[in-house]
């Protein structure tokens, strides 16, 4: 049976394809897209989250609009990385189907609740502030879910600052709630994420994929590998979002460890870093895990496959 998911995301070139693998793949049943104000305002995402829909031609999918900002801080966005719209680089399709109506937090909420207990993972690439209120407006979602598999954090890196990723910077209360629920969370981080890079190869592979739609994704990674080249002095940009979605179709794709994980809000310089304790032994009951190999490979055909199941009208619709 298809895992249903519901991406909360903050679209973002990464966001994007993650869009895409969960479209695109008959292992995933993609029941709604939530947004949060990251990558660019709340209004910029929300706007690519539809418009990457229409592309991917899966207009049933509802999309709600959640925070326009972090629970506690002013918004930061990463238009050094995503550009002005948030997804500059490629021209988008207009939305035929309109902005679902409701608040993002109460729907996730309703759509939790509504469900069978432990039917629904929930996958935010975005910082986490659309969970982390969710939570706290209705604290029974926590045992409800199946489990969070998140984009954000690192054990042993940082990208918006030197040892703190952008996802959990932006908003590090919210990111503290979700680790510390007792629920189970797969953190895929920048020890994961930084592997699963675009290479020349890799690009030329998908832009000869499923006709338009792979121009369209090799497009995105154009802009994504200038950004990347000019602000974090990578080759080749790291597709971070897609890792959650593709460890869920195939566990395989990750190596992972259990061990606590915790976030450090207090100001200062280590302001966003995900605190792991990777000192032995695993233990195996603890609630958290992190993501630390990435089996590259797998990862780019899952991508490649969605790609090609969407061109050929077997994605999600
Ligand atoms: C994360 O930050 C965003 O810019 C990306 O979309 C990804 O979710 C990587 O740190
Ligand atoms: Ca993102």
């Amino acid at each position: 049976m298809a895992e249903k998911i519901i991406l909360d995301s903050d679209p973002g070139h990464d966001d994007a394809v993650a869009i895409l693998l969960a479209v695109g793949s008959p292992e995933i049943d993609l029941l709604g897209v939530t947004t949060v104000g990251g990558n660019q305002s709340l209004d910029k995402v929300t706007y690519n989250a539809r418009a990457v829909l229409e592309e991917a031609g899966a207009t049933s999918i509802p999309v709600h609009a959640g925070c326009d900002r972090p629970i506690l801080r002013p918004m930061e966005n990463a238009a050094s990385i995503h550009g002005q719209t948030g997804l500059d680089g490629v021209d988008l399709p207009k939305p035929t189907r309109p902005l679902d109506e409701g608040h993002a937090v109460n729907w996730l909420i309703d759509t939790i609740m509504s469900n069978d207990p432990k039917t629904i993972t929930l996958v935010p690439t975005g910082p986490l502030t659309n969970i982390a209120m969710a939570v706290r407006m209705e604290p029974r979602i926590v045992d409800r879910v199946k489990r969070v598999v998140l984009m954000g954090g690192a054990v042993h890196d940082g990208n918006w600052s030197p040892c703190a990723e952008f996802n959990v910077k932006i908003d590090p209360e919210a990111a503290k709630i979700v680790f510390n629920e007792p629920w189970d969370v797969t953190m895929v981080g920048l020890d994961v994420t930084h592997k699963a890079l675009c290479t020349p190869e890799v690009q030329k592979r998908i832009e000869n994929t499923g006709g338009e739609l792979g121009v369209f994704v090799s497009h995105l990674m154009d802009f994504f590998r200038k950004s990347y080249q000019d602000n974090q002095d990578f080759v080749d940009p790291p597709v971070h979002d897609p890792c959650t979605v593709a460890y869920i179709i195939d566990p395989q794709v990750l190596t992972t460890r259990r061990c606590t994980v915790d976030v450090q809000c207090g100001e200062g310089p280590a302001l966003g870093m995900t605190v792991a304790d990777l000192r032995g032994p695993e233990d195996p009951t603890c609630h958290t895990q992190v993501g630390l190999g990435l089996d590259f490979d797998r990862f780019w055909d899952l991508i490649a496959d969605a790609i090609q199941n969407i061109a050929d009208g077997k994605g999600q619709h």
